[in-house]
């Protein structure tokens, strides 16, 4: 009985593993962090994505070359927009990234994203993989640094979310054994812990963070949370000075809406999934997913990006232009943080907080009763103007 089926569904497995296994060596041979400050010129390609992304993504890279105007003068920044990325040219060539735009990305050394269409069971598009995940394993995109800060209230969390591994792994590649039988994979390795971690905590080190704190299921997914919590145990030996402690997801969720316990977290190292599903929850109180930008940073390339979705709607009903920018204008400050403009990023996220929480003296609507995006941007570097 099934014979034959097992047969294939293993024939399957073997193909999966010998595709990890290659990853494992790659990460082996893997370099250190690129260094911007070597390099004569920093390429930042900007994507704009699909539906409403296209719109604001081209607002953030006006108040980024606002910001950079001498060095892109210089020739010591460059951007470059990279088209194509939409569901259309995705679905057309089945294919979560198009081959040319992944060869366009790569010539970059950061990008700046905006939101790309996921299909879904049932909807009218392929079964093509996100290009977010896509993009995060092709680039090697590891770390997923996610920051919620709610200052009144003493929030100050950043998350380290594992970016290229866990059930997102081979997320699509699951295998239906029989018509009743189907199975899904979580993937865990050393190298993609032991590189992750380590991140959380020389980020915990390097800004003065006491506390880093793992978040796995390690007590019932034992062999992959249980690899992932052990090497946190084994790095936190080399930070003495830095508090390690684990918590169980079920818990760590409710621990977030603790308001006596919570403020105490400070840096919190997961797997990718736990990493997801945590990130949405701590974003909503700061104003919701809309208003959190992400980090998705690896050796050689790094992306930046909102976290909200592509509101096709808004385009189909031609209300792109008045499209929120700030999510993704916080993620280009995020990437200028990350190239080496810290003053630059510093004086985008005080703009930032002036126009949407202290002076707000325009409004975004997301349609024609309120401003536009470009209007929003223009206020934005008005305010940046001021700060001088
Ligand atoms: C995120 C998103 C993505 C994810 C989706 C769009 C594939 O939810 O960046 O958190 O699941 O990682
Ligand atoms: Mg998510």
């Amino acid at each position: 009985m099934y014979e034959s089926q097992i047969e294939a569904a293993k024939e399957k497995f073997g193909k999966l593993l010998e595709g990890q296994l290659k990853r494992v060596d790659t990460m082996k041979a893997q370099g250190d962090f690129l260094n911007y400050k070597e390099l004569d010129k920093i390429i930042v390609g900007v994507c704009g994505g699909d539906g409403i992304g296209p719109a604001i993504t081209a607002q953030a890279q006006r108040v980024l070359e606002y910001l950079l105007k001498e060095d892109v003068k210089a020739g010591k920044v460059e951007f470059k927009t990279i088209d194509g990325l939409t569901i259309e040219r995705r679905a057309a060539e089945m294919a979560a990234i198009p081959p040319a735009v992944l060869e366009e990305l790569k010539e970059c050394h950061v990008i700046l994203k905006g939101p790309t269409t996921t299909p879904r069971k049932g909807d009218e598009w392929p079964n093509v993989e996100s290009a977010n995940v896509a993009m995060r394993k092709e680039l090697d995109l590891f770390a997923n640094v996610r920051p919620v800060r709610i200052p009144e209230q003493g929030i100050d969390w950043t998350f380290y979310r594992e970016n290229t591994e866990g059930s997102y792994a081979v997320g699509s590649q699951g295998i239906h054994v029989t018509e009743d039988l189907g199975v899904d994979f979580t993937v865990v390795t050393s190298q993609g812990c032991e590189r992750i971690i380590r991140a959380a905590f020389e980020f915990a080190k390097a800004n003065g963070k006491t506390r880093v704190t793992a978040v796995t299921k390690a007590n019932i997914i034992k062999t992959t949370d249980g690899k992932f919590l052990d090497i946190f145990r084994e790095i936190s030996k080399d930070y003495p000075d830095i508090t390690a402690d684990d918590w169980y997801i079920d818990i760590m969720t409710a621990k977030l809406v603790d308001e006596k316990r919570r403020r105490d977290f400070q840096v919190l190292v997961l797997p990718n999934l736990y990493g997801d599903i945590l990130t949405d929850e701590a974003a909503e109180f700061q104003g919701g997913v809309g208003t959190a930008g992400s980090a998705n940073i690896g050796k050689r390339y790094s992306m930046f990006e909102a976290i909200h979705g592509s509101a096709p709607r808004m385009v189909t009903e031609g209300r792109d232009k008045y499209a929120d920018p700030c999510s993704v204008i916080r993620a280009a400050a995020m990437l200028l943080a990350h190239i080496g403009y810290n003053t630059e990023a510093d004086k985008l996220y005080k703009a930032l907080d002036i126009c949407t929480i202290t002076e707000k003296k325009m409004e975004i609507t997301g349609r024609d009763t309120g401003c536009t995006s470009a209007e929003f941007a223009d206020y934005i570097m008005e305010t940046v103007e001021k700060l001088d």
